[in-house]
């Protein structure tokens, strides 16, 4: 079919020129400088193409649609499985890449990725800090769907060596030091789900029909109760443990600055906000447990 004919039809399915080029670029595995020489959309490739069009018009996701999201310059592997990864948690990875340059001693130190999803905060920063290595790395999702995700990505971006995937809670399969060990020094980082439940409203209606429940919401008041759990677990393996340092990178809610300072203030903690590209404090590192 000629490619002016299928333009057609994409405009038909209310979708812009850009999008039309994206999706038969994509669907082909062609650049632009091809699209621009394409006169003829073959058949193997129709359905697929079509298909792409039906569900960018339902307002499906690009990254779902194309298997594939930008972040923090490697390009991940994603699916329904997974959150898409946000620009905003770039800031979380710069802050913790700069932290370890400054002050972390990476062999001496075990790193940990809770809530790892797609793997992008964990794999962006081991490839960032490349050749330096921690003493161990683990991702950990008490999704097994998000880790087969993860798994992909480790593939891809050639770390399948350097990290081992968890299946669990927050921090509970660590209290058991011999299957996956630690050193005395902790390196944490954790984009865990913070939405209020069902606080719907400021939420787009793409994120609520095709991301994941499990990966939105944390909790029935404000949303921030998992970390709020996540935090008192820092304590506790510290403490099983006898860890020396825990240092956390965690990214909240716009909302979330007040309820989040209190209570790390009542637990008497060190932290740092760092805010991202609108100025919202949207990151935290936490210290001194
Ligand atoms: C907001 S997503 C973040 C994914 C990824 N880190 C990112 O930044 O794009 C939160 C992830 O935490 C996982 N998760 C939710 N509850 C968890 C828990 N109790 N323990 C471990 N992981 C959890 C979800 O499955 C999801 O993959």
């Amino acid at each position: 079919m000629k490619k002016s004919e299928f333009i057609t039809i994409g405009l038909q399915y209310a979708l812009q020129k850009k999008q039309i080029e994206d999706v038969i670029c994509s669907v082909m595995d062609i650049s632009s400088a091809d699209f621009i020489r394409l006169e003829d959309i073959d058949a193997d490739h129709l359905y697929e193409v079509q298909k792409a069009f039906y569900k960018l018009s339902n307002g499906e996701p690009e990254e779902y649609i194309y298997k594939k999201a930008e972040f923090w310059d490697n390009e991940f592997y994603v699916d329904e499985r997974v959150l898409i990864p946000r620009n905003d948690t770039e800031v979380l990875v710069d802050e913790t890449i700069k932290e370890i340059s400054k002050n972390i001693s990476t062999e001496a130190t075990s790193y940990i990725d809770v809530g790892t999803g797609s793997g992008c905060i964990a794999l962006s920063i081991l490839r960032a800090i490349a050749p330096l290595k921690f003493a161990e790395s683990y991702a950990v999702d008490s999704s097994a769907d998000a880790l087969k995700v993860a798994q992909k990505n480790t593939q891809k971006l050639e770390l399948s060596g350097d990290i081992v995937l968890v299946e669990g809670d927050l921090l509970s399969e660590f209290s058991h030091s011999d299957k996956y060990p630690l050193s005395k020094n902790l390196c944490i980082t954790a984009n865990l789900p913070y939405i209020k439940d069902n606080d719907l409203e400021n939420m787009a209606a793409s994120v609520i029909e095709h991301e994941p429940d499990s990966a939105l919401f944390g909790g029935k008041k404000t949303g921030f109760e998992l970390y709020e759990e996540f935090i008192k677990q820092c304590f506790q393996l510290k403490n099983i443990l006898k860890l020396e340092n825990i240092t956390v990178f965690i990214e909240i809610g716009f909302d979330q600055y007040e309820v989040s300072k209190k209570f790390l203030e009542e637990l008497g903690l060190q932290f740092e906000y760092f805010p991202d590209s609108s100025n919202i404090q949207r990151v935290v590192k936490i210290y001194n447990f």
